[in-house]
């Protein structure tokens, strides 16, 4: 049983990471090293999330994003922890962040063989009202450490080597893949690691519960329309799903995972690419649906297989339990 292991065998992540990593020869304890600074950045955040009210860390920065968001002080916070904790670990050579809007190129002196892509703070409008918020990850390997280009990081979701996201909710739950399968891990304060709570994790393969905007209704393109009907008045007598939507894609995104369903955030009208990032909302979160059963489609394609040109480029993105996928890409191939 995982709670008795915990006591006197404990499964960090670390060691957990040190496993899988043994199946790779090559691997001389780079990633483990990588992790175990993004691992530093998100017990920060942890902590700095839930003292936020008390810290004053709530309101806006005074400035603006390349996003044209305002930026909260816990975005800006964040992305110096991230940006920092990743150069010091010397494992990395190209830096995105949702906060940036240009790539940060490692000074060679300090440079390694990975580009980390990040959302230091995800669904940052909920700090102020205290609903749950998150930092979501991915993860490439430069081509050539010592000559590094934006074609590092402009990659296909398929070379994406391990993903992952940290949610700041009720407790602190760190959710990774690295290409073997899904893991969630619990923030044990009183030790200050992360252990190994949800091992393996596999999603339902079809769910009950849908999440979108529906405050979008009246902008949806057809098949989203026709899906989110179906799932209010099934056709097939079965009873209707529910709707559940946090705002934050992590909170939104770990309900799915966890217990089935789809998320959907559609083109529409207004944001032709709909609103979430390529690189560090919608591939790290795709690859940890496939890894763990699911599946993740733009409207065109699934979503991996895109090619991003620019590196806050946005796209559609259906993620969720398998059959839930496949009956919006039947819709949407209806259309074609
Ligand atoms: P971020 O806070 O990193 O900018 O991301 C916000 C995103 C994502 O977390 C969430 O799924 C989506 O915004 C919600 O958008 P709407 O408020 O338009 O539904
Ligand atoms: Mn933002
Ligand atoms: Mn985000
Ligand atoms: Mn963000």
């Amino acid at each position: 049983h995982v709670a008795d292991a915990h006591r006197t065998d404990l499964m960090t992540i670390t060691r957990h990471v040190l496993n899988e990593q043994s199946k790779h020869p090559e691997s001389k304890g780079d990633f483990t090293i990588l992790l175990s600074h993004i691992v530093l950045g998100c017990k920060f955040l942890c902590s700095a999330v839930n003292k936020a009210g008390l810290a004053k860390l709530i309101g806006l920065a005074g400035e603006t994003n390349v996003q044209g968001e305002e930026q909260k002080k816990l975005d800006v916070l964040s992305n110096e922890v991230f940006v920092k904790a990743l150069m010091s670990s010397g494992r990395t050579c190209i830096l995105v962040s949702e906060e940036e809007e240009e790539a940060t190129f490692v000074d060679p002196s300090l440079r390694g063989k990975y580009c980390v892509v990040f959302d230091p703070l995800d669904g940052s409008s909920n700090i102020d009202c205290g609903v749950g918020v998150g930092t979501i990850f991915g993860v490439y390997m430069a081509k050539d450490k010592d000559n590094v280009s934006l074609e590092d990081v402009l990659q296909s979701g398929k070379n994406m080597l391990a993903a992952g996201y940290c949610m700041y909710g009720s407790s602190c739950t760190l959710v990774l893949s690295t290409g073997n399968g899904v893991n969630g891990f619990t923030l044990d304060p009183s030790i200050g690691e992360f252990i190994l709570t949800h091992p393996n994790i596999k999603i339902p393969k079809k769910g009950k519960i849908y999440s979108i905007n529906e405050g979008n209704a009246k902008n949806w393109d057809t098949p989203t329309a026709k899906f989110v009907e179906k799932c209010k008045f099934p056709k097939d007598g079965s009873s209707p799903k529910s709707l559940r939507y946090v705002g934050s894609m992590v909170a939104d995104v770990h309900r799915t995972l966890l217990y089935g369903g789809i998320f959907l955030y559609p083109a529409d009208k207004k944001s032709p690419n709909g609103k979430l990032r390529v690189l560090y909302e919608v591939f790290p979160m795709s690859f940890l649906m496939e890894q763990a059963g699911g599946q993740a489609f733009t409207g065109k394609q699934q979503a991996l297989d895109m090619v991003p040109t620019n590196i806050h480029q946005r796209s559609p993105v259906f993620l969720g339990s398998y059959d839930d996928v496949e009956e919006i890409k039947a819709l949407y191939d209806a259309e074609e």
